[in-house]
């Protein structure tokens, strides 16, 4: 088999440790010749670079060349796969994302709501500047997108890139949640097929087929009108994610039907959201308080030590499903995964042209989506709305315009108040200085 070039991109994140884990644990079924780590922070990265050099050394000699730099060239030239998780401003943005829409009383998150509109409109410049470095160095790459907002970034590209058909957008929280799933059912999650549709972070699971072709999703249904399933992964222990795995049953109790992914609270329920958050200590603190702090002394210890024996590094979900999905292509395995890609008919009753999450047969050619049908009237009105959120907050960065961004905000489920929308934008606009572009007033707005 041919050996592979690999860059990830954003290789000071926090999740890099734990997918260069998988990498080596994947080494039978994902040869590499080179290695890249690109980033633009280079402080950060070096701590990642100096630890992956210990854990390529002992757990992965095969691969020639590894590198961590912050040019473009040297991490673009030649490359079969770019793995993309950057974070646009950093955690101190995300902390300014979650705060600022709590202080107006509407839901502070990262890719949910005012927050996530926020985090859209300064990764989008960032995201395409990006994509077309890669392309121009390395034009048939595939590019594996996880950064968020998925939603806004899969919305933006299609309109740049429109004909990229190696450009594929992922996101790990269904996948997260079918690890929780599986444990309950006494299986793995490699033996579930999932059958799922909607947008990113607002959809619903409508099977789930074991080896056998048998739907286990009615036994976890049954099991969530009685108690909780809790998350079983390990980046997610902290309390905000274990009370964000109780509200799944929660929803599932209060209204019959599908089971929403985890980001639906964020819709279903934004009193409450609003009401448990803490406007001074957010998700994001809970990250750099947490995980940031963990994963990096972890690194130095290791780079320390000048070995990973002993170390409790572990495989996240988040790189075990990206590394799932580049072997799926390279091998031709056909697997269906969960996809954000241009619907196209495949959700009968939405609007062809929607980013939808649904799932694919993932082989050599790429990424061919799975017919879903038509939906409810209940999620094809919420899943509406949120597209033309979406849309709009994306016309609003293209567009430099206010009263797109404006219309955006009073269309999310998290906000909807005129004026609270309008507060919330002009707090945002300051706060984000020097990330978004000038969003231009026209008379309808100073009206
Ligand atoms: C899930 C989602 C990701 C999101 C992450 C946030 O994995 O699918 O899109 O970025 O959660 O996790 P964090 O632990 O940083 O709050
Ligand atoms: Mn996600």
């Amino acid at each position: 088999m041919k050996k592979l070039n690999i860059t990830i991109v954003g290789g000071g994140s926090t999740y890099t440790a734990a997918m260069l884990k998988t990498i080596c644990d994947y080494k039978d079924k994902l040869p590499i010749r080179k290695l890249a780590l690109y980033d633009i922070d280079e402080k950060r990265q070096e701590r990642v670079g100096k630890f992956a050099e210990i854990l390529i050394k002992e757990r992965y000699p095969e691969i020639e060349t590894f590198i961590y730099t912050t040019d473009k060239k040297e991490a673009f030239e030649d490359v079969d796969f770019a793995l993309m998780q950057i974070r646009s401003g950093g955690l101190k943005m995300r902390e300014k994302d979650e705060k600022i829409p709590l202080k107006h009383q509407a839901v502070g998150q990262e890719t949910c709501g005012a927050g996530g509109f926020a985090y859209g409109i300064r990764t989008i410049p960032d995201f395409i500047e990006l994509v077309n470095d890669i392309r121009k160095y390395s034009p048939n790459a595939w590019i594996i997108n996880y950064s968020n907002p998925a939603a806004i970034v899969a919305e933006a590209t299609k309109r740049v890139f429109p004909d990229d058909k190696r450009l594929i957008n992922i996101c790990d929280m269904p996948i997260a949640m079918m690890e929780a799933f599986s444990t309950v059912l006494g299986t793995t999650r490699q033996k579930l097929s999932p059958r799922y549709f909607g947008l990113n972070h607002f959809g619903w699971f409508t099977a789930l087929y074991d080896e056998t072709g048998k739907d286990r999703l009615p036994e976890i249904y049954s099991f969530l009108k009685e108690k909780e399933i809790l998350p079983s992964e390990s980046e997610m222990l902290d309390q905000s994610w274990q009370d964000t795995f109780k509200q799944l049953a929660v929803m599932v109790r209060d209204i019959d039907g599908y089971i929403p992914n985890t980001y639906m609270q964020y819709y279903l329920y934004p009193t409450k959201i609003v009401e448990k958050s803490n406007p001074n200590y957010t998700r994001a603190n809970e990250v750099m308080d947490g995980r940031e702090k963990r994963v990096f002394s972890m690194l130095d210890e290791i780079i320390e030590k000048g070995t990973i024996e002993g170390s409790p590094i572990q495989n996240g979900v988040h790189g075990d499903y990206i590394i799932e999905l580049v072997t799926s292509i390279i091998n031709n395995e056909n697997k269906i995964f969960l996809i954000i890609t241009e619907n196209k008919g495949a959700i009968e009753n939405i609007s062809s042209d929607a980013m939808v999450e649904i799932p694919c047969l993932v082989n050599a050619n790429g990424v061919e989506p799975l017919r879903v049908g038509p939906i409810p009237t209940f999620y094809k009105g919420l899943i509406e709305a949120q597209l033309a959120y979406e849309k709009l907050t994306v016309d609003a960065y293209f567009n430099n315009s206010y009263n797109d961004a404006l219309q955006a905000l009073v269309l999310n489920r998290t906000i909807v108040d005129t004026p609270k929308a309008k507060a919330i934008l002009n707090d945002l606009i300051e706060a984000n200085e020097g990330h978004w572009p000038t969003l231009k007033r026209n008379t309808k707005d100073s009206l």
